[in-house]
């Protein structure tokens, strides 16, 4: 299983957004679509073996995590617009523990301590940082969870509370990448591995 964690510092957690404005008032969620996108999509398929949780931090209602699980997904779309509206849905839903809001989705109001709570029970997590060890030399485990941020970098408080769980500190490369783009080519180097 490989998972993808994205904190969505300022993403709104209010179901009331308009699908023409996603890149505008929803707190730039249109880049935790796109990171949905680079998640999952292959070229005529999805890939099962992958989860992503978008931890939501804006306003009105922090934090709210969604769960996107490859194994169940149904009805998602490569276009921001359609999975913007299976977003929209789940954050409409109300919410006591963890409810499934559409085959695959999952909304909760966990928090980001709560999920890595979770996925460290077993997974190995990554943070991925500009200035770790490059991704090639490294060996990672088959259930491996990384986290990144959106386009801002983890808080102080974030990376303190992710350093607890002993993570492998991996890099791209120097230059600094949008957050979706990284996770396509975490996704190659990951599918390299396999192949070899
Ligand atoms: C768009 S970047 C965030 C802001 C960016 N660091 C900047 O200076 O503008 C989104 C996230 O992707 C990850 N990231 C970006 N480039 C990376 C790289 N070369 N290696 C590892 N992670 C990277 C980091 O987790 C980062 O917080």
């Amino acid at each position: 299983m490989r998972r993808f964690v994205i904190i969505g510092h300022k993403a709104t957690t209010s179901g009331s957004f308009k699908l023409d404005d996603l890149a505008g008032s929803t707190g730039r969620l249109d880049i935790l679509l796109r990171c949905i996108n680079s998640a999952f999509f292959l070229s005529h398929d999805i890939r099962r073996d992958a989860e992503v949780y978008l931890i939501l931090l804006g306003p009105p209602n922090p934090p709210k995590t969604l769960k996107f699980v490859g194994a169940e997904l149904k009805y998602l779309n490569p276009d921001e617009r359609s999975t913007g509206a299976l977003v929209r849905n789940a954050l409409m839903q109300k919410v006591i523990t963890e409810e499934r809001c559409s085959p695959g989705i999952y909304a909760s109001n966990r928090s980001y301590s709560d999920v890595l709570t979770i996925i460290s029970k077993d997974s190995q997590l990554v943070y991925l940082k500009e200035d770790g060890k490059d991704i090639r030399e490294v060996e990672l485990p088959k259930d491996v969870s990384f986290v990144l941020g959106d386009d801002q970098d983890l808080t102080y408080e974030e990376e303190e509370m992710l350093m607890n769980y002993s993570p492998l500190k991996i890099s791209l490369g120097p230059i600094s990448y949008h957050a979706d783009h990284c996770i396509t080519i975490v996704n190659n180097e990951l599918d390299r591995r396999l192949i070899r």
